[in-house]
């Protein structure tokens, strides 16, 4: 979803495009999966801030961490015009850096939306394992993202509807957005148990929950 971010003012209406009206469900389904009120919550790669708000509407405590200045600008300026049992905290800073930031086990949970498509894979199963220690016991690790659908006519349409996407996106802001592969595997690499995953979108989204086991590290 890179496509949209080089313009954050504009992400909140593409990706609405994009994901053809169905994100701020989506939004609300992650803060379902984590947050209550007293929970504190980390948001990886928030962009403009939709899971995070949507946490904080559940009373949950939440931050938000983003690399992308003007895409927290835009979650800002949101967050100010919302009211919220919870809090949210906005802070620009690059997914790996939460080792530095933040202590091990305070996050009753993690989540992050359509952010794991932008990262390497190496960067993703460090990533990982760093969320892993942040979690609390028992904490709850949410990603949703874009993959591959499965069978041959649902690749077909996908394949056809992601040429059309890349061309629109390399007019827009000259770039392309790539599906994740192999998250499942690497979430269980890194040490998460109780995994459960399920396709979204007509196959197109990976909704995948997972906990940090009550005695692991
Ligand atoms: C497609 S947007 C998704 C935003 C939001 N989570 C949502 O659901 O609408 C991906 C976001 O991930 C952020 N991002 C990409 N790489 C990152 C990294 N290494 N650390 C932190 N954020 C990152 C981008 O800046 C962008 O705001």
């Amino acid at each position: 979803m890179r496509a949209l971010e080089s313009a954050p003012e504009r992400y909140d209406r593409g990706i609405r495009i994009l994901s053809r009206g169905r994100i701020d469900s989506l939004h609300r389904t992650l803060a379902e999966m984590l947050a209550a009120p007293g929970r504190r919550i980390l948001d990886v790669g928030c962009g403009t801030g939709g899971v995070a708000l949507a946490c904080a509407a559940r009373g949950a405590g939440v931050i938000g961490i983003d690399i992308n200045h003007g895409m927290l600008e835009v979650a800002r300026a949101k967050a100010a015009a919302t009211t919220a049992s919870g809090s949210v905290e906005w802070l620009e800073l690059g997914a790996a850096e939460i080792d530095d930031r933040f202590g091990e086990c305070i996050f009753d949970g993690v989540v992050s939306c359509l952010a794991f498509s932008e990262l390497s894979e190496q960067e993703q199963a460090y990533i990982l394992r760093l969320v892993l220690g942040r979690l609390k016991p028992g904490g709850v690790l949410a990603i949703a993202d874009e993959i591959v659908p499965e069978g041959a006519w649902a690749r077909l349409r996908y394949r056809l509807q992601r040429t059309a996407l890349a061309a629109l996106a390399y007019a827009w802001a000259q770039t392309v957005t790539h599906p994740v592969v192999g998250v499942e595997e690497r979430v269980r690499d890194a040490g998460f148990r109780d995994i459960e995953t399920t396709r979204l979108w007509s196959g197109e989204l990976l909704l995948l929950r997972a906990r940090r086991g009550e005695g692991s590290r």
